[in-house]
């Protein structure tokens, strides 16, 4: 597998990277400039935060928060795991692969398309946590890359934990409501990595989509590069070195009926320097049952029928992440009968 990484300088952009001009990031919705993320300090008063939270999850989708993540975790390990992406063709090919079931693998882009078209980033996916299960997959080079792992998705799934009791407290059901099997599944975490492109115009490091799972804290670092989809058009989140990036994903819409939305993103590439950011996707049990919580069901209308998170996984790859195709399928459309609530 060739990853982009791999080359210390890229001086074109290779014809399967030049996406057809409908598809480059100017051809469709402008980028709004005058519009910015709301960014939420958590260490504000508890009933600002919470509503703040809610207000920012329906209008956005997406936040950033200054968090109670240590620094010094937080650079460590973006500095590790660069590391991994500069290391030797040969120290990165035992790990290269895309086979979804290995716990650490790094690949180059995603296709598009049946693989016509690639994408400018190359990416680390790995399950991290419970640590103890997978820390014995993780690569040994660079030399503090585990430890500085383990750290990392201790503290990022505690503010994740944080954030999820604040949301649970904000729509006025149980704080424990996300605590149990919504959350319990196993993290993973997408290390992308988009290297300097010479022509940004042409390509995309990553395609729009919305995020499968419940919710999504990312680190984007220093280098802008993610833009969201907002009334029509694209905003582009501002880098705060600091600051989390947290938004939803389609199961706290769906467990929501709708009230805290899962939004479409995407990143576009840059020229002069190479951008790195973390994913950390927290994310139900596969035998979790989703469906609207009765609660927030306004007047008895839940909009999907309840299938277990299982499935949705199955359906969001064959959908190949499209984000009306993949809901239409547990959607309850307005002629058919609704379900009996079961609980
Ligand atoms: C993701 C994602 C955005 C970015 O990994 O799901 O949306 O800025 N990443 O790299
Ligand atoms: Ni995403």
């Amino acid at each position: 597998m060739e990853l982009l990484s791999n080359t210390p300088v890229h001086y074109t952009v290779p014809d399967e990277y030049v996406f057809p001009p409908e598809k480059r990031p100017d051809s469709d919705e402008l980028v709004d400039s005058t519009i910015t993320l709301p960014v939420i300090d958590l260490a504000g008063s508890h009933p600002d935060v919470m509503d703040e939270i809610i207000k920012a999850g329906k209008d956005f989708g997406f936040f950033q928060v200054n968090h109670g993540v240590d620094e010094e975790v937080v650079r460590e390990f973006r500095s590790a795991a660069a590391d991994f992406f500069t290391l030797p063709a040969e120290e990165k090919l035992p790990y290269c692969s895309d086979d979804q079931s290995k716990p650490f693998r790094v690949a180059s882009s995603t296709t598009y398309d049946g693989g016509q078209t690639r994408y400018w980033r190359d990416y680390l996916k790995i399950q991290c946590f419970p640590v103890d299960k997978f820390a014995r997959h993780w690569p040994p080079k660079p030399d503090r890359l585990r430890e500085c792992l383990a750290e990392y998705i201790v503290q990022v799934r505690k503010l994740a934990a944080r954030l999820l009791r604040l949301i649970a407290e904000g729509l006025g059901v149980a704080e424990t409501f996300f605590a149990g099997e919504l959350s319990g599944g196993e993290t993973q975490m997408n290390v992308n990595w988009y290297p300097p492109c010479p022509d940004p115009s042409l390509t995309l490091g990553l395609l729009p989509h919305c995020d499968r799972h419940l919710l999504t804290v990312l680190s984007q670092g220093d280098v802008g590069g993610l833009q969201v989809k907002h009334a029509g058009r694209w905003i582009a989140v501002q880098p705060i070195p600091n600051a989390f990036v947290v938004n939803f994903g389609h199961q706290m819409e769906i467990v929501t009926n709708e009230l805290l939305k899962s939004v479409e993103h995407r990143a576009v590439t840059n020229s002069a320097v190479a951008r790195m950011s973390v994913a950390t996707l927290i994310m139900p049990e596969m035998k979790c049952r989703i469906a609207p919580a009765m609660e927030l069901v306004a007047e008895g209308t839940p909009k999907y029928r309840p299938f277990l998170f299982r499935e949705f996984m199955e359906a969001y790859a064959a959908a190949s992440a499209s984000r009306e195709d993949v809901l239409n399928r547990f959607r309850i459309r307005a002629s058919e009968p609704e379900p009996t609530p079961t609980e």
